[in-house]
């Protein structure tokens, strides 16, 4: 990974920052209820870039957008429903700004001291935002002396906020992207191995670049979810009624003749939960051999041998990237498997023989589930930018901060 400046090259760069004005691009876009965030995890994930750059005296401007209002100003997606949020987390005042550009933010500038904070609208209430226009990118960055990106799961959208602007103005990540590169770098840049990646969830057809890119990345592919059933599938197991893209099976034998070449071993379940309906606690529940599954069964997590196998590999591993649920986790009992093994990953992770990484919404919530997000070395709450990281490819909001 090149690399990039921090908010500690700040200094030799541009000697005191007091008095000067940050644009700090950070993610709030957190969900909503009653016009409270419900999750305040990406405020507090910032929290300490801005309130670090206030209290070295500059004027905070915050960047962010909220929702998808496609270029139009639309009153339920205005930043200033998430400024009472950001206050109470920064526990500082913040003065919300209705624009992102021109007058009226110079004239809140007027008024700012230094180590003030403001909450410029949602970025994608102009259109320039998301077709990254240099236009609207400079008359942002003519407000400001300085950019720091804080968002690394906006990083993977090139919009004038995410990219046009680093090109613009002296950028730097900030401490939560920081901290997110470096974890990153340490899973798949350049990690200890052998490393180890858990891939899950429902279908294949979403992550097949990140299988591809993983077989030469990995020496261990731990396949979960409904995508393990094209995986038994493609090695000619009945799967049954469950789920499985069977117009992919095709792609799936291409992915394991790879991975062979490339030396990675895939891990399948080769024992099973399953149940003729999926509710809660279906009478139906069994365990059995995945070539046991009946015709009208449907697979819904991995039995507990494959869990204590798979918990073996990990013990193996020096490394641990992990993206989607081993099962149904969110119906019991089908969260088994996920549980156990997040526990196994947490428990080696505190012993200090295996970095591990997680990151994307359903993986989340599943170690939160299992009551060890705390443990894992780094969770990542961004969604789709982790996805694409998973997948090998340069995220444009990181490459404009690389030297
Ligand atoms: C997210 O919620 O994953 C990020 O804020 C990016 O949002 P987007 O998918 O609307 O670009």
């Amino acid at each position: 990974m090149a690399r990039f400046r921090t908010l500690d090259d700040l200094g030799d760069d541009l000697g005191d920052v007091r008095g000067k004005v940050a644009l700090v691009r950070v993610d709030l876009n957190v969900p909503m209820h009653d016009g409270r965030a419900t999750d305040l995890t990406r405020i507090h994930a910032v929290a300490p870039t801005i309130l670090e750059l206030a209290d070295a005296g500059a004027k905070v401007l915050l960047l962010a957008h909220f929702g998808r209002p496609k270029g139009e100003r639309h009153s339920t997606l205005s930043l200033s429903l998430v400024q009472g949020d950001v206050e109470r987390v920064l526990g500082r005042e913040v003065m919300y700004i209705s624009e992102i550009a021109g007058p009226i933010v110079a004239q809140a500038l007027q008024i700012m001291r230094p180590g003030d904070i403001g909450l410029l609208e949602n970025t994608r209430f102009w259109p320039g935002e998301e077709s990254n226009d240099p236009e609207l990118a400079r008359a942002i960055a003519a407000n400001g002396d300085f950019y720091v990106d804080d968002a690394f799961s906006a990083a993977h959208r090139a919009h004038a906020s995410t990219e046009g602007l680093a090109h613009l103005l002296p950028a730097y990540a900030g401490r939560a992207m920081e901290r997110e590169l470096n974890a990153l770098e340490a899973a798949l840049g350049s990690p200890e191995r052998p490393v180890a990646a858990v891939v899950g969830g429902a279908k294949v057809s979403t992550k097949l670049a990140v299988l591809e890119h993983l077989v030469g990345k990995v020496q261990h592919l731990i396949i979960g979810g409904g995508m393990a059933n094209t995986f038994l599938a493609a090695r000619g197991v009945d799967v049954g009624k469950s789920l499985c893209e069977h117009d992919l099976v095709g792609t799936v034998e291409a992915i394991m003749d790879a991975a062979d070449n490339a030396g990675c071993t895939v891990h399948l379940p080769y024992d099973v939960v399953v149940a003729k309906e999926f509710a809660p606690n279906p009478p139906s529940v069994r365990t059995c051999n995945v070539h046991d599954v009946v015709a009208d069964e449907m697979i819904l997590d991995v039995g507990p041998q494959a869990t204590e196998a798979l918990a073996d590999v990990l013990k193996t591993c020096r490394t641990l990237v992990w993206n989607g649920p081993l099962g149904a986790f969110e119906t019991p009992p089908f969260e088994a498997a996920t549980v156990a093994l997040a526990r196994t990953a947490a428990a080696l992770t505190k012993e200090g023989s295996l970095v591990s990484v997680a990151g994307g919404g359903d993986t989340v919530a599943a170690l939160h589930q299992a009551g060890v997000a705390g443990d894992f070395t780094y969770v990542s709450t961004a969604g789709g930018a982790f996805l694409e990281w998973m997948e090998g490819k340069q995220l444009p909001g990181v490459a404009a901060l690389a030297n």
